[in-house]
C-alpha cells in the first residue's frame, strides 16, 4: 500500500536558514583564525549514496566549507553502505583512525550517516566504543544535515553528547535543496527513493523504507537546471527504475519518464540504473531502441541463474523469462551492452544451480558483471535459511565465475577493436601519463592521449587494442 508522502519545498527553506546562521558563525571563526575551513566526504557503496553525498556537500559548501581530499579536515563525513557485512568491518576501522585524529585536532567534527546507521545495533556499537563521533543520522533525513550541524555546536542545556537522529522511514521528499556535483558534465537524478521488492538476501528495503517517486516535474527541473550549468549526461537513479510513477496523483510510467528526459534541451546521454527484470516491459524496451541518447546499455542484475534459487531470493522471475528478456532487448536494440550483479553461494546454491549461472552468463554474454560474495544480513529472510555453504566451495566457484566473465568480455571487446566509437571524455587516465580516460555509450571506457581540456567534451575514438574490461585508442 502507497503512503502518503510529503513533498516539502518549505523544508529545503528551513534548512538554508539553518545554513545561513551557521555561515555566519563560520565567517567569525574564519576571520579570526584567518583561514578556510574543510570538509571531507567519504562515500561507501552505491550510486545512491554518491548522489547523496553530493547534496551533503551542496550543505557544507554553502555554509563555507570548502572540500579537501584529506581526513584532516575541521569536518569528516562517512555516508556508509551496509549491503554487505565486510562494508561495515571496513567503517569500523576507518572511524578507529578517525579517533587518533581527533585526539590531535579536538574541534573536529566526525559525522556518520548513510544506511548502515539505519540499523539500530550499528548505533548502539557507535555510542558505547566510538563516543568521539558528533553527530550521527541515517537514509532518510539527509537533508537536515545544516539542523543537526546547529544543534550539535549549540547543544541544549549545555550537554555535549552525540547528536544522533535516525528516523524509521521517510515521510518526506525535501526539494530543491543545493548540491555540489563531482562532475560538471555529468550527474545523477533520483527518480524514486527506497525499495519494495524485499529479495530475501538483501538490507536495502530496511534500510532505505519502503518505494517512493518523485514527481516527474520536479525531476525534469532539475535536470534542466543541470544542463543550463553544463551537464549532459544524466543517469537516471532508484533501487528499482522501472517501477517509477507508482502512487504518484499523475500517470506516468518509467517509459514515459525516460522519453521527456531524453528529449530536454541539452540532454546528450540518457543512463538509468537499476532496472529489475521483472519490471523492465517492452514500452521501456522500444523506447530505448527509439531514442539516440539513451544509451544501449542495460544493467539487468541477475543474481542466480537457477530458477529455484531465484524464486528462494524472491526475485519474481525464472531462468527462462530472463533469458526471453534479453532476447527481447538484444532484437529491438542490437548494439546493446548487457551487465548485470551476480551472487555466488546464496543459502542452499548447489554445484547445478552454480552451473545454471554459468549457463545464462554465457548465453546472454555480458560484456561486464559485477560478483559479490553472498553475505548474510541479520534482518533479511535468507539469514535464516539453511544451508549457508562453505566458504572454501564459495571461493572455489567465484573464481570460476570470474574466469568465464572475464573471457567473453575479453571476446566482446577484441570483436569491437578498430570501431570508431564517440566517447564523453570524464576523467585524466589512471593507465597512462598524459592519457585522458573517455566513455563509450555502451558503459566500457577507452583510454586515449589527451590533455585535461578534453574533459567532459565529447569525440571520436578509434579503439586501437582491446584489454579485457577496457580499451587503449586514438582520438580520429
Ligand atoms: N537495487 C539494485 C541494487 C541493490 S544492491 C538491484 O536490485 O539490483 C547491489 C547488488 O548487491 C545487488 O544487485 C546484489 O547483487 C548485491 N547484494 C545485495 N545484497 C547482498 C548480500 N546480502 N550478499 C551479497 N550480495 C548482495
Ligand atoms: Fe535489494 Fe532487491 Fe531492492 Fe535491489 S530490488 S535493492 S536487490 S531488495
Ligand atoms: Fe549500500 Fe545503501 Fe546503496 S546499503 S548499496 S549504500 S542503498
Amino acid at each position: 500500500m502507497q503512503r502518503n508522502i510529503n513533498i516539502s519545498e518549505e523544508e529545503a527553506a528551513k534548512q538554508l536558514e539553518f545554513a545561513r546562521i551557521l555561515k555566519e558563525s563560520l565567517d567569525e571563526r574564519k576571520a579570526a583564525e584567518n583561514r578556510e575551513f574543510t570538509y571531507h566526504i567519504e562515500t561507501f557503496g552505491c550510486q545512491m549514496n554518491a548522489k547523496d553525498s553530493e547534496k551533503l556537500a551542496g550543505i557544507l559548501e554553502t555554509i563555507g566549507y570548502k572540500e579537501t581530499d584529506s581526513e584532516n579536515a575541521d569536518i569528516v563525513l562517512y555516508n556508509t553502505c551496509t549491503v554487505r557485512e565486510n562494508a561495515n568491518n571496513r567503517v569500523y576501522g576507518r572511524i578507529g583512525f578517525l579517533g587518533k585524529l581527533k585526539k590531535k585536532k579536538p574541534d573536529m567534527k566526525i559525522i556518520l550517516c548513510g544506511c548502515m546507521m539505519q540499523e539500530a545495533h550499528v548505533v548502539e556499537k557507535i555510542k558505547q566504543s566510538y563516543r568521539f563521533v558528533d553527530i550521527i543520522f541515517g537514509t532518510h533525513n539527509i537533508y537536515k544535515l545544516a539542523e543537526l550541524l546547529y544543534e550539535s555546536e549549540n547543544p541544549v542545556n549545555g550537554s555535549s553528547g552525540m547528536c544522533i537522529e535516525i528516523l524509521p522511514d521517510a515521510d518526506k521528499i525535501v526539494e530543491n535543496l543545493p548540491s555540489a556535483r563531482k562532475y560538471s558534465f555529468k550527474g545523477g537524478v533520483n527518480i524514486m527513493y527506497g525499495c519494495n521488492n524485499f529479495c530475501s538476501y538483501c538490507i536495502v528495503p530496511y534500510v532505505r523504507g519502503r518505494e517512493r517517486s518523485r514527481r516527474s516535474e520536479d525531476i525534469l527541473n532539475e535536470i534542466r537546471e543541470m544542463t543550463a550549468n553544463g551537464v549532459s549526461e544524466i543517469m537516471l537513479l532508484g533501487q528499482n527504475v522501472n517501477s517509477y510513477g507508482k502512487g504518484l496523483e499523475e500517470e506516468i510510467s518509467f517509459a514515459g519518464l525516460l522519453e521527456k528526459v531524453c528529449r530536454l534541451e541539452g540532454v546528450k546521454r540518457v543512463r538509468f540504473m537499476t532496472p529489475h527484470p521483472k519490471d523492465l516491459t517492452d514500452d521501456i524496451i522500444s523506447v530505448i531502441a527509439k531514442e539516440p541518447n539513451i544509451c544501449n546499455h542495460v544493467h539487468l542484475p541477475l543474481q542466480s541463474g537457477s530458477s529455484r534459487l531465484l524464486k528462494l531470493m524472491n526475485r519474481h522471475y525464472t531462468k527462462e523469462d530472463y533469458l526471453a528478456l534479453t532476447e527481447r532487448i538484444k532484437s529491438a536494440i542490437p548494439d546493446v551492452a548487457l551487465t548485470t550483479d551476480i551472487i555466488v553461494g546464496f543459502p542452499g546454491e548447489t554445484e547445478e544451480d552454480f552451473q545454471e549461472t554459468l549457463d545464462v552468463i554465457k548465453k546472454v554474454r555480458f560484456s561486464s558483471a559485477f560478483t559479490f560474495i553472498y553475505s548474510k544480513r541479520t534482518g533479511t529472510p535468507a539469514a535464516k535459511m539453511p544451508d549457508q555453504v562453505p566458504e572454501d566451495i564459495i571461493k572455489d566457484r567465484f573464481d570460476r565465475l570470474l574466469k568465464v566473465i572475464s573471457e567473453i568480455s575479453a571476446e566482446l571487446t577484441a570483436k569491437d577493436t578498430g570501431n570508431i566509437v564517440n566517447v564523453l571524455v570524464e576523467e585524466p587516465s589512471t593507465q597512462k601519463e598524459g592519457y585522458v580516460t573517455g566513455r563509450l555509450a555502451n558503459n566500457l571506457l577507452v583510454h586515449f592521449e589527451g590533455g585535461k581540456e578534453l574533459l567532459g567534451s565529447y569525440t571520436d575514438v578509434r579503439l586501437k587494442e582491446a584489454k579485457g574490461f577496457y580499451y587503449l585508442g586514438e582520438r580520429v
